[in-house]
């Protein structure tokens, strides 16, 4: 049994007993892979260990992470099934001996702890906790074409063998261990044993924003393997719901009939539509702030620094509009590919390259001076 610790110093002993307890037939270790936790976990861990016998604490130093904390934890393990489960009690050890029993029995080469399939639930979890784990499951099961019904779960066991073939292939990247698993390995028989999940009562959540955006990466990973540079794609997501927040602005603008406005400048600039105005302005913040405080995360802007910060931004958008603009105007005076396409049919194909040379162009101003990024 492995189990990733961070700041669990409360549940790690009632966790220790649980495992105890439902694992009396089956002979089995225990082995914390703590990160180094300020509420000293770890201490707790050893303490345990002089009188829990095959109990053992990792306490690691440095590359924190869920999964590379399970990964370590799980090379230094003995037994023939390695089994992973959260410290926080949310996950029901009495499924532990079916899950063991599956793959002795040669049934399965790894068995989930499901919340999803019959006979499992969510419990009484947040909504919004709910929500994302939807999310992140519908993301794993249409774009990994995963076919487990709870590819998040925090509590699963594999065979030795199976885990000593796909380790060195796993990036221990975020929170997605099973994914790893699962993702990489499209042989695997992989069963699931229902179970109900339960709720924090100590500690908290280390789910956050950078574990949602590290999920993303890894599933694009996964899917892709490393010849895209992953945040390349998030970028691409980024402008495509800026895209859509775009039209639905200008749609509800429409609608509500904000009104146009002449400036008086220029015959060829008036009227100006207000709703236009108020899609461009509205999406420019949205993907601003998207791509700050999610696809470069790690270089993001806070504080007043964000104002300098979106007016550069804004800059190098009218500059991408530029090269837009250019490049379709260009090629609609070459008239490439005209006669086969026919005049709309060029004109979209005109458009369209306009737009990649553009986010390609915004991509490489945005990263080489707005949010630079540390060569990795
Ligand atoms: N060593 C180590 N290092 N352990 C960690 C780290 C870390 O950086 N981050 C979290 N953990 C430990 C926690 O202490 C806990 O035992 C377990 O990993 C799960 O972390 P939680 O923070 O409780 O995650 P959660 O309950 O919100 O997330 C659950 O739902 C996710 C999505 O449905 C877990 O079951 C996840 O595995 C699951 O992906
Ligand atoms: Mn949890």
């Amino acid at each position: 049994m492995v189990t990733p610790t961070y700041n669990e110093a409360d549940n790690l002993p009632i966790l220790v007993a649980d495992l105890g307890e439902a694992l009396r037939q089956v002979p089995h270790e225990v082995i914390v892979a703590d990160d180094d936790s300020p509420d000293r976990t770890w201490e707790v861990g050893e303490q345990l260990a002089t009188t829990t016998a095959n109990l053992s604490v990792v306490r690691r130093f440095h590359d924190h992470g869920l999964s590379a904390a399970v990964l370590d934890g799980m090379s230094v393990a003995r037994g023939s099934i390695l089994a992973v489960i959260d410290a926080d009690l949310q996950h029901d050890p009495g499924i532990l001996p079916e899950m063991v029993r599956l793959i002795e029995s040669d049934e399965a080469d790894l068995v989930v702890g499901s919340r999803a399939t019959a006979g499992g639930g969510y419990g009484d979890w947040a909504a919004s906790r709910r929500f994302v784990s939807w999310v992140a499951t519908f993301i794993a099961r249409v774009i990994l074409r995963v076919r487990v019904s709870d590819p998040m779960s925090g509590f699963f066991a594999v065979r030795r063998d199976v885990y000593e073939r796909d380790a060195p292939r796993i990036n221990p990247r975020g929170f997605k261990i099973l994914l790893e698993f699962i993702g990489r390995d499209r042989n695997l028989r992989v069963v699931e044993v229902p179970y109900e999940f339960r709720n924090r009562i100590h500690g908290e959540t280390k789910l956050n924003r950078s574990v949602i955006r590290s999920y993303l990466l890894a599933v694009a990973e996964l899917r892709l393997g490393r010849q895209v540079d992953p945040a390349f794609l998030l970028y691409v997501l980024v402008g495509v719901v800026g895209l859509a927040v775009n039209s639905l602005v200008f749609s509800i603008g429409e609608a509500v009939g904000v009104p146009q406005f002449t400036t008086g400048l220029n015959e060829a600039l008036d009227p100006i539509y207000g709703s236009f105005v108020l899609s461009v302005a509205v999406s420019t913040v949205v993907v601003f702030v998207l791509n700050n405080e999610f696809t470069f995360w790690e270089q993001r802007y806070s504080g007043w620094k964000l104002l300098p910060a979106f007016a550069v931004f804004v800059g190098m958008t009218v500059v991408g509009t530029l090269v837009h603009v250019g490049v379709f105007s260009y090629l609609q005076n070459i008239g490439l590919l005209l006669s086969v396409l026919g005049d709309a049919g060029a004109r979209t194909l005109h458009n369209l390259v306009g737009a990649v040379v553009a986010l390609i162009v915004n991509w490489y101003l945005n990263t080489t001076y707005l949010w630079r990024r540390r060569v990795r």
